[in-house]
């Protein structure tokens, strides 16, 4: 095989221009070859991990019959997650001698798909890892998925008396049920139900508290949040409680600041406000066990270790320590017992498990050079101003002629509105103002100060590299919430990618695209990429996708849910599939757009029929035609390439 790799480049220089170490370790990384690899964590069974490479998994899919995009999810990946989360948690408290323990619950919401669900029941079961449902049907999930009568299935949402129902019978099968009061109505509904039903409820109190945490989801703190009871109410369902002789039931108590807190200064005022509630309501009488700390544990998606949105100024152990820590201090203070702490990781736990592959389609250059263009026999004098603009530049008049050319080129835009000058004139004198920007970015990697407005003029000339996927599907946050995840290709990562690009999905929406990136200074307009090769697939990833994306994507332009494989990775470098979900057809959408296919296909037949007999079309033609609809009605709702 020719050696591909570039002078002056080299897999280190990806890895800093990527960032893949910063977001992706211990688990992904790029091997000697250029590839980006997955590894198992290493662990005293597996002190020593070969990593496979995504590129040989994505061949291997196309040999077993599946076609890009592809979600990839990998189970060794949220073990290891789970583990984590669960053996810090511990090890933080042994080493501060917490007299509780913790239990993790997972929120089922930022992924309920079932695979998921499945992994989670399996490898959380050492660590009674349990639920958090906010819904009927995610209580009905909980219930039948939790895998240890130790375990919580915490329930958080609004209630109707069936959710109420379905709780309290719960507990009389051994799952051991929360029911957290969102508001003060609730209770009345929890204590009519549990009578009626002479089931005795384990309850929970939502707190609203001051605290208040940054980044994008801190509308569910502080004290104007949406959701949870202030000091006023809670006292209201004490008292009820305690009029109806069930104090003994308030259990937990439970606060959610919001998802991706950036900062740990946040998460830490939060501990030690809830806390204080914790210990007055356990002084009121309560019999307090459980403090329920939410989710907002951040995934350092940027790889900058920073309190930006898409990153955090904390690690896992630092996050443990800090809540332990926090509850111990104000309860020793306090004198009351150290409570099971609980929390609803969610982000954290599966971000990891999955990775979107998708291959490229096609490139559109935004600045075709036009190095042999001559002027001919325009005589036009804009053309030949930036025909000499083009020829005279250095480095020594880049300001002035990039300023000249842009001014040449809203001239020429202005004459040519006013039918001063012909199309072809037209093109010829974009192609010269292309070529200029494009010598001006040349140039600019000699100079040592490049002028603000020319590096912000540069950061968006970027070429638009075409996906095989949809944005609204498989990535909803970058278009919902302009989510920052790290994309990169998965190969050629030995040679430099000299191209810049943004990415367009397949949906042809001015926001079906990626075109915001993870950079180490500052969010980044465009992605450096390869340039494209005959006959060679260029594949992306999009990294740490595996919370909230997948339920929230939607059927824009039809394109329905991708190919699903879960991937089991062995310590010496080889995979196996252990399941296979094969993405929509496009009879699958069609049906959950309420299409009927089968009458649409009886439909097409009239057609058909109707043009053999005018004549339009013979009776083979018919045949050929409707076998080709209905391939097309079975085939994946991406491009296939066959
Ligand atoms: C009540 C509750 N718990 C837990 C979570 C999960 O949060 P995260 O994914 O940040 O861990 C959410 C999500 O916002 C939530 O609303």
């Amino acid at each position: 095989m020719p050696n591909k790799k570039t002078k002056n480049w080299d897999i280190q220089k990806s890895e800093d221009l990527y960032l893949i170490n910063s977001w992706g370790s211990p688990y992904f990384s790029i091997s000697e070859s250029g590839e980006v690899v997955v590894s198992l964590e290493k662990s005293e069974e597996h002190p020593v991990t070969k990593g496979v490479s995504l590129m040989t998994i994505a061949k291997g899919l196309k040999e077993r019959g599946f076609d890009l995009p592809a979600l990839l999810r990998f189970e060794d990946l949220l073990e290891s997650r789970i583990r984590l989360l669960n053996e810090t948690f511990l090890k933080a408290m042994e080493k501060v001698d917490y007299k509780g323990t913790y239990r993790g619950v997972f929120p089922i919401k930022v992924n309920q798909q079932h695979q998921v669900i499945e992994d989670i029941s399996e490898f959380g079961k050492k660590y009674h890892h349990g639920f958090e449902a906010g819904s009927k049907a995610e209580l009905i999930i909980a219930m039948t998925y939790v895998s240890s009568s130790e375990s919580l299935v915490i329930c958080n949402g609004y209630k109707d008396s069936e959710f109420i129902d379905l709780a309290l019978l719960s507990r009389s099968i051994g799952i051991n049920t929360v029911l957290v009061i969102e508001m003060p109505q609730e209770l009345d509904v929890i204590i009519e139900r549990s009578k009626a039903l002479g089931i005795s409820p384990v309850l929970g109190l939502r707190v609203r508290l001051s605290a208040k945490a940054g980044g994008h989801w801190n509308s569910s703190g502080g004290d104007n949040s949406m959701f949870g009871l202030n000091s006023d109410e809670i006292m209201k369902v004490v008292d009820k409680l305690k009029g109806e002789n069930m104090l003994d039931t308030l259990q937990l108590l439970h606060y959610h600041l919001g998802s991706q807190i950036p900062n740990i200064r946040d998460i830490r005022s939060g501990v030690i406000e809830a806390s204080r509630y914790y210990c007055e309501l356990k002084k009121e009488g309560a019999n307090m066990l459980f403090l329920d700390i939410g989710g907002g544990l951040a995934v350092d998606y940027d790889g900058t270790h920073t309190n930006y949105g898409s990153s955090c100024n904390y690690g896992l152990n630092e996050y443990c320590a800090d809540v332990v820590e926090g509850i111990m201090e104000v309860c020793d203070r306090a004198e009351i017992e150290h409570p099971t702490i609980i929390s609803e990781s969610g982000r954290a736990t599966v971000s990891y498990y999955s990775v979107l592959l998708f291959n490229i389609l096609d490139v559109e250059r935004f600045n075709t050079k036009s190095d042999n263009d001559m002027l001919g026999d325009t005589t036009n004098e804009i053309l030949e101003n930036l025909f000499y603009t083009k020829n005279n530049l250095t480095t020594k008049n880049i300001q002035e002629s990039f300023n000249d050319a842009l001014y040449y080129r809203d001239t020429l835009k202005f004459v040519f509105n006013h039918g001063e000058i012909t199309l072809r004139e037209k093109a010829l004198g974009e192609r010269l103002f292309w070529s200029i920007m494009h010598k001006i970015e040349e140039f600019c990697e000699e100079l040592e100060y490049v002028p603000d407005e020319i590096a912000d003029f540069s950061a968006n000339i970027s070429d638009i590299y075409y996906g095989n996927f949809s944005v609204f599907q498989s990535l909803p946050d970058i278009w919902a919430i302009d989510q920052l995840f790290p994309v990169m290709p998965i190969h050629r990562l030995d040679e430099k990618p000299d191209r810049k690009g943004i990415i367009a999905d397949m949906t042809c929406d001015c926001d079906g695209r990626i075109n915001r990136f993870i950079g180490l200074e500052d969010v980044k307009n465009a992605l450096e990429l390869h340039q494209l090769r005959d006959n060679e697939e260029y594949v992306i990833g999009v990294f740490l996708v595996g919370a909230y994306q997948e339920t929230l994507g939607d059927l824009h332009n039809l394109m329905g849910d991708t190919n699903v494989v879960s991937v089991k990775l062995t310590a010496n470098g080889e995979y196996y599939l252990t399941k296979e979900v094969e993405g929509d057809t496009v009879a699958d959408i069609l049906e959950v757009v309420e299409y009927n296919t089968k009458s649409m296909v009886e439909r097409m037949r009239k057609k058909a029929e109707e043009a053999v007999g005018s004549g339009t079309i013979t009776a083979k033609q018919r045949k050929s035609f409707l076998e080709l609809y209905q391939i097309g009605l079975r085939g994946y709702t991406y491009y296939e390439n066959n």
